[in-house]
């Protein structure tokens, strides 16, 4: 599994704050019983779903044991479970199953929606959100850089340029199995400061696995080199800041 570095991750943690809160947002339930966020990460966002239930059992499941650890030292109050979501029950019926980006990193989502689906009782509540911006330069330079030299060999089974689906397909997928489905996109325009922010953004989520197969030298000619073919795209602001658009899917589908 991805090995995760909190503090790299939590390095624009605002910016990946936001749209946990926009999901949070949407979610139409006045007091749910059992609430579960699926890849809670360090739990920057099961805090404000605690905050906002406080009642509630609050249970943050994730794969990585860093990731944990931080979210452990702060929050006593919630559960935390380490777990595989490829398999993952939960230990009583959820009223709410969050997740916010996370399912992008688990595949076959023709099985997996369904699956979380079958989890709910009528009027339980499934709250996706997921990256969808890796058919921009973001990502599609990663995906160059993948390809262009030696490592391509090692690199070729991690290559996924279509992480998550489009909308209709969530749409035609989940229809049939909940009585309200809302689906929509959002793309933030994310402010970013520093030298090589693109590149310092990624490598707190989608590089993980790349860097992990790669040695220590490598690792830094990869960067080195996607920070050459990304820079362009995301020229400085006058104010000095680099503006990263990106977009986002909701889904929010009730039993
Ligand atoms: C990008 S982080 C999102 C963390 C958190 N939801 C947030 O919004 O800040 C993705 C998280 O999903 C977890 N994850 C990825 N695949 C997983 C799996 N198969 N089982 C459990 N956790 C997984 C990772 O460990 C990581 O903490």
């Amino acid at each position: 599994m991805t090995t995760w570095n909190p503090t790299q991750y939590l390095r624009f943690g605002n910016q990946r704050l936001r749209p946990a809160l926009d999901l949070l947002a949407h979610v139409p339930l006045d007091a749910p019983t059992n609430v579960y966020d699926l890849g809670c990460g360090p739990g920057t966002a099961t805090v404000h779903i605690k905050a906002r239930w406080p009642e509630a059992n609050v249970t943050g499941v994730d794969g990585s044991e860093p990731m944990l650890d931080r979210a452990r030292e702060e929050h006593a109050d919630i559960n935390w479970q380490h777990g595989d979501l490829c398999e993952w029950q939960p230990d009583a019926t959820p009223d709410l199953l969050y997740s916010n980006a996370t399912l992008h990193w688990l595949g076959d989502h023709e099985t997996l929606f369904p699956r979380l689906a079958g989890l709910l009782d009528e009027g339980g509540v499934l709250a996706v959100q997921m990256p969808r911006n890796f058919g921009e330069p973001s990502h599609t330079t990663i995906f160059d850089t993948m390809r262009a030299h030696d490592w391509r060999d090692r690199l070729m089974p991690l290559l996924n340029e279509v992480p998550t689906q489009p909308p209709t397909f969530y749409y035609d997928l989940l229809r049939p199995l909940f009585t309200t489905l809302d689906v929509w996109e959002t793309q933030y325009y994310q402010v970013m400061e520093g030298e090589h922010p693109i590149v310092e953004f990624t490598k707190g989520s989608f590089l993980r696995p790349i860097l992990d197969t790669l040695n220590e030298e490598e690792g830094a000619a990869f960067l080195q080199e996607y920070a050459e073919r990304v820079g362009p795209s995301y020229p400085r602001r006058p104010d000095g800041t680099t503006l990263l658009p990106f977009r986002r899917l909701f889904l929010m589908a009730t039993k």
